[in-house]
């Protein structure tokens, strides 16, 4: 039984970035606790607030965000927090040399039907001094990050991380409570006949989207040649596990319901951590028109379109946008 801070330092990982690690962890545990306590805790249901996003935030998107943020910012390697739950990024301590951006709790309209939620973390290193509370910091490419990783919260606790060398999966042990190694180098499949996309928005989406699921869906007998089979579970951590497991393609792509929003999904706490996992797995990952790890940020919560999963399928959805 391999540990998880023992795969990490097999790895090569520093000490530092293997405590901002643990932390995280650490959280994710206490979330992977409460969630499981649920009605029990009565903690389930929303809040009166609402984020910087202009979605209400549920009880637990909020109390994850606090047992993240509260162990992140109280780690002395720790320069800053950006979470998906707060307007603005959070300093830690100045000398830190480390960014840790995530999504508190992925998939949360999931919550009050006990459906498969997630935690979606991505670690950047500072390049200068600037301290955390200022976004500026923060805004490097999907490729500068350091580590990247998620938690399912499924019928068993997932953690899926990686440090550029290979993806790993670990299933949480609950009784000694520590991630433990299961599954080593994963590699996605490269082709695929399963699609994940929100079919509602259909009518709002780019030509090229809409014509390359029009073929999708004309099964063997359409320019694709084959039939596609379809999920959807709204948790963007439970599409990118059955990816990683199994192949497929997920897309959240540019619509035309807010034109201002480049996308639903946010580049540097969900585009980037999952396109660093897909590509480290041998997938792919694109907003249809270019990687998003080559995206260059503007804003904490800059929104991108997003294109991941089987490589040769990604390759085609990016043909269509050519
Ligand atoms: P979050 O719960 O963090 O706001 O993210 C939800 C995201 C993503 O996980 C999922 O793929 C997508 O939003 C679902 O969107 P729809 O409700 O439009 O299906
Ligand atoms: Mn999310
Ligand atoms: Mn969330």
């Amino acid at each position: 039984m391999k540990r998880l801070i023992k795969v990490l330092a097999a790895d090569g990982v520093n000490s530092e970035l293997e405590l901002v690690i643990k932390d995280v962890m650490v959280a994710c545990k206490d979330i992977a606790y409460k969630l499981g306590q649920g009605e029990l805790a009565g903690i389930l249901g929303a809040t009166e607030d609402e984020n910087v996003q202009g979605e209400t935030q549920k009880m637990l998107d909020v109390i994850s965000n606090d047992l993240l943020k509260d162990i992140l910012v109280a780690n002395p390697y720790v320069r800053g927090v950006g979470s998906e739950e707060e307007d603005y990024t959070i300093a830690g301590h100045a000398d830190g040399k480390y960014l840790v951006t995530f999504d508190p709790l992925d998939g949360s309209s999931n919550i009050d039907v006990n459906l498969s939620v997630g935690t979606i973390f991505s670690i950047l290193e500072a390049q200068d001094a600037t301290p955390g509370d200022n976004q500026e910091v923060f805004l490097q490419n999907g490729r500068k990050q350091v580590a990247a990783g998620y938690v399912l919260y499924g019928p068993s606790t997932l953690l899926v991380m990686t440090t550029g060398k290979g993806v790993n999966l670990f299933t949480l042990d609950t009784n000694v409570g520590e991630f433990v190694l299961t599954k080593e180098g994963l590699q996605i499949p490269e082709d695929t006949a399963e699609f994940a996309i929100n079919m509602s928005n259909q009518r709002f989406w780019e030509p090229e989207m809409k014509q390359y699921i029009d073929d999708c869906l004309q099964g063997e007998e359409g320019p694709l040649g084959k039939r596609y089979n379809m999920r959807w579970v709204a948790s963007m951590v439970a599409e990118v596990h059955r990816i990683l497991i199994r192949g497929g393609i997920f897309m959240y792509p540019y619509d035309s319901r807010d034109p201002s929003k480049a996308g639903k999904l946010r580049l540097m706490y969900e585009g980037n951590p999952m396109s660093m996992i897909v590509e480290q797995a041998g997938g792919a990952s694109s907003t249809g028109r270019m990687d998003i790890m080559d995206v260059q940020p503007d804003g904490i919560h800059d929104r991108v379109p997003v294109v991941l999963g089987s490589k040769n399928e990604v390759a085609k959805v990016v043909a269509y946008h050519k």
